[in-house]
């Protein structure tokens, strides 16, 4: 087995290459050198003698076409083939006052919903709601396209998209938007980009409650969701292989400030579970952890 985990010098992601590195060959990126050498050695370290198969280290930036050229290169090289992708690498999209986060989380007892609430401890803008589409959705999408031959070359291909509860369409406020990207019949890759291109206009001109979408955490929302809606199309296009996208919990990483109630260990579950499903297992589903929900 041959995997690949985008994003996976920390957090969940490092866990997931962790979990996937006992039973196969791994790449573990990272979109900066030092960081990804230093997880590197890290895992070798910690999960000796648990690791079966190679661990190698490569730069990836989701963002970067020259990153992801070269390591489709390195695969191509060395292997061949690819088995697993996980698109693991994500970004918030938002400045959280970390200290008032702690406190609504302990006053919710888990996830803060008060969307005033949200509005004092979460502060985001129009550069950040595009840093966060471009690397949670476009990034993806990039990574996967280019993976591409290499999963075809795979007898069991598997790929595994992160998403987020945030993603499911009951944060969308408008119902238009919420039917089409729940449309899997209708639905292309194209209107979800005309989609997310609407919203990033109305953000722009401050008119994200005025024209019905998410008030708060606004570009990561939109991002997890069009990322859901792109699996099950990706699905529909691809059926020889497994493509599904999961919804982890409320996981103590730093996209949070360590907020969350579960360990990166039991947040990486889910996407390593998905990725070793067996053959006769569905696809273009949405997993909550490790049981299917509705989008
Ligand atoms: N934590 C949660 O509660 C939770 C819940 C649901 C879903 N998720 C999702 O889980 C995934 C992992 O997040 P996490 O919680 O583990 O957060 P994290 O600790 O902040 O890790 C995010 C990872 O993504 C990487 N990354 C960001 N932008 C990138 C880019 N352009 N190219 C390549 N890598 C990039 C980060 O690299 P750097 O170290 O260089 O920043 C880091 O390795 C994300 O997709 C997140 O949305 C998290």
């Amino acid at each position: 087995m041959h995997a690949v985990v985008t994003g996976s010098n920390k957090g969940i992601g490092f866990e997931i290459c962790r979990q996937l590195a006992s039973k196969g060959d791994m790449v573990l990126t990272s979109r900066d050198e030092k960081r990804g050498l230093e997880a590197l050695r890290k895992l070798k370290e910690e999960s000796c003698p648990a690791l079966l198969g190679e661990i190698v280290f490569h730069w990836l930036d989701v963002t970067d076409s020259a990153s992801i050229d070269s390591l489709v290169e390195l695969i191509r090289n060395r292997i061949g083939k690819l088995d697993i992708l996980v698109n693991n690498a994500g970004v918030g999209g938002i400045v959280y006052d970390f200290h008032d986060f702690a406190d609504a989380i302990e006053r919710a007892g888990g996830w803060p919903t008060d969307e005033a609430e949200w509005r004092k401890m979460a502060a985001q803008n129009y550069e950040l709601a595009i840093e966060c589409l471009t690397t949670n959705y476009y990034g993806a999408k990039r990574v996967n396209k280019a993976l591409l031959p290499l999963l075809q070359q795979s007898s069991s291909a598997r790929i595994v998209n992160v998403s987020s509860y945030l993603g499911l369409l009951q944060h969308i406020p408008r119902k238009p938007i919420r039917d089409e990207l729940g449309d899997i019949e209708n639905l292309t890759k194209g209107r979800i980009e005309e989609i997310l291109k609407y919203f990033l206009e109305d953000f722009r001109q401050g008119q994200l409650e005025a024209k019905g979408w998410p008030e708060n955490i606004s570009a990561y929302k939109m991002s997890k969701a069009a990322l859901i809606a792109y699996t099950r199309l990706l699905a529909k296009e691809l059926p020889s292989f497994l493509v599904n996208s999961v919804c982890l919990g409320f996981v103590k990483t730093v996209i949070n400030g360590n907020n969350g109630v579960l360990s990166a260990q039991e947040g990486a579950e889910s996407p390593v579970y998905l990725a070793l499903l067996p053959e006769t297992c569905p696809s273009g589903l949405l997993f909550s952890k490790k049981e299917v929900c509705s989008f």
